[in-house]
């Protein structure tokens, strides 16, 4: 039996989506982080063969089968380990290691290679504590960075001078051949010996989803260029598979259900200081396609991050444009734009976590990033303009690989397109002005938002349940709504329906006495983690000490935006239940159900 190195596995499990593949075999139906089919080792009516992408594994619960995407293809398609490994490696493009003495040593070296890496970073640590080092500590306190962040991040420095990185690796027993395979050293072009590569730099580790240091990027602290260098790629650094960040933000990301793409080192750090402990960073790269497939396995929905300037914008309709060819059911990006000019690591600086918290209160999906880039925020009047509207979103559209997603962004286009026009007219008909309007951020169409598979709404359900916690008193004010409304993330739901039980039997409670009786339902846990997300905590016009009266204003916009997307919901049904009914009856049943639905939105 051959025997594949462990890195190999890792990364052909890593490369693989376990969901795909069983998805050529089972039908597969998510259910929240899991996927659900029938059971393909034994007949059943009932599906109980569960799939579980985030931990890479299935399970069978007929048959009590049990595996990862190896084992998967062993069962049901016979075949010996090394040849479903060979199966799924070729689908992967990856190419089998040959077991061969040279490959042994390959995998040895790289070893040591991580070994050289981790040598290297403490001394680039060490440095940065040395009288040598006083300028960049001095230089990274100065942008706002304890030592309790230096240390996390294992921020170094590399002295000024050609040698003393390379003195200090080979006392610490690293050969010179591995430290110039690493990129530590580097040999000029004037046969004198290898000198120092990193020279007068703070240090920045870039560590992989496992936490090893791989590489370097090294900032200069006064002016120069590069103004980041980063280490030259090696066997075990490949540019387009590293996100910056990774190592710190895999757990937080997985437990929230969500991660953030910036751009720099700095901003990631930044983040992370403020509690937004979910940002990566490409490495001064496009985001790749492998970047992308990475993320998706952790969540569905990524955010990336962008400057709201012209560049800012151009980068991200770079990114969606990118991202439209690899979509696929359920999984997509919502894109946050920050204010121009600013990058996160400047806007947290300038006006606080809170500025970033709304930051990222206000993403947009995919699909309103290419309306917006498609109508640049106006809506044509002729009907020529409109056809090349029309055509020009069906174009995207049609650039998505999925058919399934590509039929819900058409459906959802031309479902705006026409409820946009219908509006316009009807305003024309009451006398009202021209038709410029910013394009509203509510109403995301529902089929978009199916398209994407996450609830777009989860941000304002959480704000309006964090206000009762902390203000009870909006609950007597205006509180029946909650009671009425339904949530889709059940535990977020457990929660409204706790807090409507108790402030309608004790309507005097106020926040320690709510979160007393929460305690005692057994949502301690629950409420916990909501007031403490950095959406909620940053969020100064909820937060305790708010007055009363901006308070309610956020309870009332909060609310208007989740009625407008229920309404939106609601019209879908409609549409779709009378859509079959083509008599004229069922024609007018459909006007009457839309124009109620209508009547009741704006009553
Ligand atoms: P920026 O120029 O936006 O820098 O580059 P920054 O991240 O805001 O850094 P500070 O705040 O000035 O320290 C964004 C990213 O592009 C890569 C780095 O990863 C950087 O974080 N970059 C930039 C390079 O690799 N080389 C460079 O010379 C510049
Ligand atoms: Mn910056």
């Amino acid at each position: 039996m051959s025997s594949f190195s462990p890195q190999f596995l890792d990364e052909l499990r890593a490369r693989v989506s376990l969901e795909d593949v069983v998805g050529k075999r089972v039908k597969l139906i998510r259910r929240g982080r899991e996927y659900v089919g029938l059971s393909p080792f034994q007949k059943e009516k009932t599906p109980s063969f569960t799939v579980v992408p985030d931990k890479g594994f299935y399970h069978d619960f007929s048959s009590g089968e049990h595996g990862d995407v190896i084992d998967f293809v062993m069962k049901v398609e016979g075949l010996s380990f090394p040849e479903a490994v060979e199966r799924l490696a070729a689908q992967a493009g990856m190419e089998i290691p040959n077991d061969s003495p040279e490959e042994r040593e390959k995998d040895r070296q790289r070893q040591t290679l991580y070994d050289a890496m981790d040598v290297a970073c403490a001394q680039f640590q060490k440095m940065l504590r040395m009288p040598e080092g006083k300028a960049a500590l001095a230089y990274l306190h100065g942008r706002g960075l304890p030592d309790s962040t230096i240390e996390r991040f294992r921020l170094g420095y590399a002295p000024d001078s050609r040698g003393t990185m390379k003195g200090a690796l080979a006392r610490e027993g690293v050969p010179e051949e591995l430290m110039r395979e690493a990129g530590l050293i580097r040999r000029p072009d004037d046969g004198r010996p290898d000198f120092d590569y990193f020279r007068g730099r703070v240090m920045f580790p870039i560590t992989d989803r496992r936490g090893r240091v791989v590489a370097f990027g090294g900032r200069i602290m006064a002016k120069g260029e590069p103004k980041y260098l980063n280490s030259p790629e090696s066997a075990i650094f490949q540019k387009r598979h590293v996100l910056y960040g990774l190592t710190q933000a895999l757990k937080p990301a997985r437990d929230g259900g969500r991660i953030l793409v910036t751009e720099g080192y700095m901003d990631v750090i930044s983040l992370h200081q403020a509690g937004f402990d979910f940002a990566v960073a490409p490495l001064g790269t496009a985001l790749t396609e492998d970047h992308l497939q990475a993320l998706w396995k952790i969540v569905h929905e990524p955010t990336v991050c962008f400057d709201g300037d012209t560049a800012g914008q151009k980068a991200a309709m770079r990114v969606a444009d990118h991202a439209l060819a690899l979509l696929k059911p359920g999984y997509s990006l919502r894109f946050a734009l920050l204010p121009t000019g600013e990058d996160p690591d400047s806007l947290i600086k300038a006006r606080g976590a809170a500025a970033m918290s709304e930051v990222l209160a206000a993403t947009l999906p995919l699909s309103e990033i290419l309306w917006r880039m498609e109508t640049q925020g106006r809506m044509p009047t002729t009907p020529e303009e409109r056809a090349g509207l029309e055509d020009r979103l069906s174009r995207q559209a049609l650039r998505i690989g999925d058919s399934t997603v590509r039929s819900h962004f058409l459906r959802a286009f031309k479902d705006r397109l026409w409820s946009e026009w219908r509006e316009a007219g009807r305003r024309r008909n009451k006398g009202a002005g021209g038709e410029r309007r910013p394009s509203p951020q509510v109403g995301i169409p529902a089929a978009a938002a199916r398209a994407t598979g996450t609830d777009p709404l989860r941000g304002a359900q959480q704000v309006l349940l964090a206000i009762v916690l902390r203000h009870p008193d909006v609950f007597e004010a205006e509180g029946e709504r909650l009671g009425a409304l339904g949530f889709a993330d059940a535990g977020l739901d457990r929660l409204r329906q706790a807090v409507v039980t108790i402030l309608s039997g004790q309507p005097d409670l106020d926040a320690a006495g709510l979160a007393r009786e929460l305690a005692a339902a057994g949502l301690a846990a629950e409420s916990d983690a909501l007031l403490g997300d950095p959406m909620i905590s940053h969020h100064r016009k909820i937060a305790a000490a708010a007055d009363a009266e901006s308070v309610l204003a956020t309870w009332r916009d909060t609310l208007e935006t989740l009625r407008r997307a229920a309404f939106a919901a609601e019209r879908e049904t409609i549409k779709k239940r009378l859509a079959g009914d083509l008599t004229p009856d069922g024609w007018r049943r459909q006007q009457a159900a839309l124009r109620a639905a209508i009547g009741d939105s704006e009553g």
